[in-house]
């Protein structure tokens, strides 16, 4: 990193945002897009929560209400091996109905490809997202093995550290979607692979409750309009389920991405990905006895804070 004078601005950090965009997903892109401590260099998106055309609609939409743009890049349009499995159950169409006001268009059809390009221009720096399937991410791995060792920080929204799935009892969503990227991709030698999990850590750490989401309606702002509508469906299905509210690891992992010190507990553990299982697609197997871990778990986040600071984006325009 480039040492910055007292007095002088610190460097932006240089990001790309790994997206199947949807719901909580646009909030983490407006963190990415708002946040003064963040360079979005990119967004890619990848088969997961709906219709993939729904997603990249969605993520300009939120760039166009956010008054920000990104350049946005399509990737894998389905799973390495398997058949997309989508969230529409939880999430709706992600965006509560709300369509762009103008034509919009994304930037490339070359995710991987722009993943491994800032890789180059940002070696060692560039810090990646991953809020969704890992397709794109192994892809990407596969393309050109040394992408692994030019990025800084790897933060993966996904798996249950030893605990309870979403879409089955064992799993949780992105891992589930595609087992073999997220296999890939644990396996690639990632410097820093930062895991933000489903269980115990959003469960706990990253639950909007009805209070929580009053304090942002009350906002009124554009952003506040938008994170209420969007936000609708997941608040009325993990309701439903027994979660006390809308729960919200993309925009966590986003946060974490830029404020390392939302993190209160982190742990090394060796995570393997169970890719054979009939019961078990999916799940991640946490090692904490292992003398090779190859993630760091954020065991416990500071989620006053980050609630604080996603509220506060939201009232900025
Ligand atoms: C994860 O799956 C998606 O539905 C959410 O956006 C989040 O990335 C939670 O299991
Ligand atoms: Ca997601």
């Amino acid at each position: 990193m480039t040492a910055t004078s007292p007095g002088e601005p610190a460097a932006r950090i240089p990001l790309v945002i790994d997206t199947d965009t949807a719901a909580d997903d646009c909030f983490a892109l407006l963190v990415g897009l708002i946040d003064p401590r963040a360079d979005l260099r990119a967004v890619t998106i990848v088969a997961g929560n709906v219709g993939f055309d729904q997603q990249v609609h969605n993520a300009l939409l939120t760039m166009q209400l956010a008054g920000r743009r990104s350049p946005v890049f399509t990737g894998a349009r389905r799973p390495l091996e398997r058949d997309w499995v989508d969230a529409v159950d939880v999430h709706g169409d992600g965006v509560g109905g709300l369509r762009l006001a103008g034509p919009a268009e994304p930037d490339g059809d070359d995710a991987v490809g722009e993943l491994i390009r800032l890789s180059r221009e940002h070696d060692g720096e560039l810090v990646v997202v991953a809020i969704g399937p890992l397709t794109n991410l192994a892809l990407a791995v596969r393309r050109d093995p040394e992408f692994a060792h030019r990025v800084r920080r790897l933060l993966v929204m996904g798996g249950s550290v030893n605990a309870r799935g979403n879409i089955t009892p064992a799993a949780e969503y992105n891992v589930y979607v595609d087992p073999e990227a997220a296999d890939t991709v644990v396996r690639a030698g990632f410097p820093d692979v930062v895991i933000v999990s489903w269980d115990p850590l959003t469960l706990r750490d990253a639950v909007f409750d009805a209070a929580r989401i009053e304090r942002i309606a009350e906002l009124d702002t554009e952003l506040a309009r938008f994170f209420v509508r969007a936000n609708a469906a997941t608040f009325a299905f993990d309701a439903a389920a027994g979660l006390g509210g809308s729960t919200h690891p993309d925009s966590l992992t986003a946060a974490l991405a830029l404020d390392p010190s939302l993190a209160l507990e982190t742990r090394r553990y060796r995570l393997d990905v169970e890719t054979a299982g009939e019961l078990t697609r999916g799940a991640t197997v946490f090692d904490w006895r292992a003398d090779d871990p190859n993630v760091t778990v954020v065991e416990r986040a500071d989620g006053e804070r980050f609630y604080a600071h996603l509220r506060g984006l939201l009232a900025s325009r």
